[in-house]
């Protein structure tokens, strides 16, 4: 499974890329926003650090328009995924950048077919929003289950990219499903590494090794 950080901040990038772990990132508006940064500005230095896809969102809502926006962030640099919104005017877009050959993230999906259309429409990425739909009391996780089969039935290449992404179970879970990719926030993504019995074990390790006087050298 695939490893993409949900953020804008520069110095998570940084520090979770230095680890070998990240395969890509994930931006959207709101993202954009918290960062507090000019979005040419600060997607720029995310697709310097990190060398995998690096999803940038367009604001437009109409066709023409989200073309514009796309080949202004199609410039930024080669490693940029145009995120578009699951509409029409968003597949129609997909479908065209796609067969231009860029990379693309379709993004704000809730459901089954809406995840069927993007597949169809070429979309290198599917991101199933599982946090929110579990807000709404709707099993999350339930959704990329059938995107899964669906995909499957067909041999779409479209990956599924789980995203509002909320727990270290939905990590876990998403890739006992098999989606392709988690997009993780920060925090989350550094819980993965977290449980008590390593912490307790690797105390009683230091402590036994103190004791032996020994040193590995
Ligand atoms: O990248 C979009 C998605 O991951 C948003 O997550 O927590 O705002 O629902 P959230």
């Amino acid at each position: 499974m695939k490893f993409f950080v949900d953020t804008a901040e520069i110095k998570e990038i940084k520090e979770l890329n230095d680890l070998g772990l990240l395969d890509g990132v994930t931006t959207n508006p709101s993202l954009i926003l918290k960062s507090g940064r000019n979005i040419a500005e600060v997607t720029k230095e995310i697709c310097d650090i990190v060398e995998g896809p690096v999803s940038a969102e367009v604001a437009a809502t109409e066709y023409s328009e989200m073309m514009k926006e796309a080949a202004v962030l199609a410039r930024i640099a080669p490693n940029i995924c145009i995120k578009l919104p699951l509409t029409f005017d968003g597949l129609k877009a997909c479908k065209a950048l796609t067969s231009d050959g860029h990379k693309t993230n379709v993004t704000l999906c809730f459901s089954a077919t809406q995840a069927l259309l993007a597949a169809k429409a070429g979309a290198t990425f599917i991101s199933p929003f599982i946090g929110r739909l579990d807000d709404t009391g709707i099993d999350g996780l339930e959704l990329i289950r059938d995107i899964r089969h669906i995909y499957d039935n067909y041999g779409y290449e479209t990956e599924i990219l789980a995203a509002s992404i909320r727990t270290v179970n939905h990590v876990k879970d998403a890739a006992l499903i098999g989606a392709d990719v988690c997009t993780v926030p920060p925090a989350t993504l550094k819980a993965l590494v977290k449980h008590p019995l390593t912490d307790k074990g690797l105390e009683q390790f230091i402590a036994d090794w103190a004791k032996t006087g020994q040193k590995i050298a």
